[in-house]
């Protein structure tokens, strides 16, 4: 399947051409080796050639093995040519649109499938679960080869999950639940091992901290990914910082990722700069590794072609392009995603959260009394200026923060529909949408207090270190 640009069996993206050529030139080669019949050779060769000239028009370069091209056109992350685009990239989410970001059009430019009725059903139907309010309410909205697992999951072939965390402060809110949430109730109804990668040195490079403090804030995450409820014996949470320096396998598939992408690609997809650090401009491939079930040899026992899913946000979606692109030239499986929208600050679901702004979310170290004033004093509000025109002409869910978060966290489908015809009728007042918000999310950061407290030390080494999990291979 195309991923930088959507093309046809021969596509026109040179990436894509040059998977083609290697893949094709193989079968040749094996073709030969087999001693298969003169026939099939000759049509394979036939097609090798025709595919090596289409490459050449391409890219007005020959086709060398292990050269893949330099200059190609990657996926614009935005802003295009109309003015209403939206801007995302690992480290910036822009929009206009008081909505939020326009989700349908970023999957026509990512190149990547929307989550469909047909997909939710088919996960109903294969899992037996009913399927997680995420996918049921379009927050897990966007995919790639999802069938593809699971027809493996079907066929009893094993796969792996894989997310991530990059710490950048001590403190995490809300948002950054949603994808542990959603990747805990996947490992569940799925029952398969799961890594976490904590990328203290991503925030080592990025941001203006130690590499101690990276480290720091990378344990004190783990203690919040831990207090989620992920099962010990099925899950290893790493940091970058640690496991890097321990595991041979894991090193060896970060220079093979660095081998076959160029400064030109990165540029192309993160907008690196001359100026960006090489620390920088080499990380991908750190984020790629993990999507490599050879990374980890003490889980896997050494098999290669153990399948990922990766559950994240759509703003992580650049480094998975580019590990899709590269898996195939480096002989592994792409690995399969499922996408995340992206968690409204409170002031409105025109930007991403900043941790370090204390009033645009909600964290998980808050009190009863800090949600409370929080969400009164700073979610925006879809309601109307005075009661006589709130009753009158009703509140705007769709812009409305309160009402955005409930449908993150309030599991119960009916009492979420009540609450959007009463808003929207105008029975329900603003101040009365927030305190079921409150109510909501009071007890749910309460249990998440408790439980992380439960976190013992032993248990964070316990899950950061390298070990067979309860699957054998
Ligand atoms: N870069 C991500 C962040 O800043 C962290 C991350 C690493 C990640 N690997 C991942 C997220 C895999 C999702 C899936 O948060």
């Amino acid at each position: 399947m195309a991923d930088i640009q959507n093309g046809g069996f021969c596509s026109r993206n040179p990436l894509e051409l040059f998977e083609q050529v290697t893949t094709q030139g193989e079968k040749v080669r094996s073709l030969k080796a087999e001693k298969a019949p003169k026939d099939d050779i000759e049509a394979a060769v036939k097609l090798l050639l025709s595919l090596k000239l289409s490459y050449k028009t391409a890219t007005g370069q020959e086709y060398k093995a292990g050269s893949p091209p330099t200059n190609f056109t990657p996926v614009s992350n935005g802003p295009g040519d109309g003015e209403d685009e939206d801007f995302v990239d690992p480290w910036t989410v822009q929009t206009s649109n008081a909505k939020g970001v326009d989700y349908d059009k970023l999957i026509v430019r990512f190149g990547s499938s929307k989550i469909d009725k047909d997909l939710i059903n088919r996960i109903e139907r294969v899992t037996g679960h009913k399927p997680h309010h995420f996918l049921r309410r379009g927050i897990f909205f966007s995919h790639r080869d999802m069938n593809q697992v699971l027809d493996a999951y079907e066929n009893k072939k094993p796969f792996y999950l894989y997310t991530g965390r990059g710490p950048s402060s001590e403190a995490m809110h809300v948002g950054h639940l949603i994808p542990f949430i959603f990747t805990k109730w996947l490992q569940e109804i799925f029952n398969v091992p799961l890594v976490i990668q904590l990328t203290d040195d991503e925030k080592y490079l990025w941001k203006d901290l130690t590499v101690e403090k990276a480290y720091q804030y990378a344990i004190e995450n783990i203690k919040d990914i831990i207090a989620c409820g992920f099962d010990i014996n099925k899950t290893f949470i790493f940091s970058d910082l640690q496991y890097l320096g321990t595991s041979p396998e894991f090193y060896k598939n970060i220079i093979k990722v660095q081998k076959h992408v160029t400064f030109n690609q990165v540029k192309g997809i993160f907008g690196f700069t001359d100026s960006d650090c090489i620390g920088k401009i080499s990380f991908p491939a750190i984020q790629a590794a993990p999507a490599f079930c050879t990374s980890f040899p003490q889980i896997f026992n050494n098999k290669k072609d153990i399948q990922c899913l990766i559950p994240c946000a759509i703003d992580q979606d650049p480094y998975f392009r580019m590990t899709r692109d590269v898996a195939p030239r480096i002989g592994y499986a792409k690995p399969a995603l499922m996408h995340s929208v992206f968690f409204p600050a409170l002031q409105g679901a025109q930007t991403k959260m900043s941790a370090s702004d204390p009033n645009s979310s909600i964290f998980l170290t808050d009190t009863p009394k800090q949600i409370k004033t929080k969400i009164n004093k700073h979610a925006f509000s879809g309601g109307k200026d005075t009661v006589e025109e709130h009753r009158k002409y009703g509140g705007n869910c769709d812009v409305d923060v309160s009402y955005m978060y409930l449908t993150f966290f309030l599991e119960d489908d009916d009492k979420l529909e009540q609450i959007k015809q009463a808003y929207t009728s105008g029975a329900l007042l603003t101040g009365e949408l927030k305190k079921a918000l409150i109510e909501t999310l009071q007890p749910l950061i309460a249990t998440h207090q408790q439980r992380r407290k439960q976190v013992t030390d032993e248990m964070v080494k316990e899950f950061m270190t390298p070990r067979k999990l309860a699957f054998s291979y």
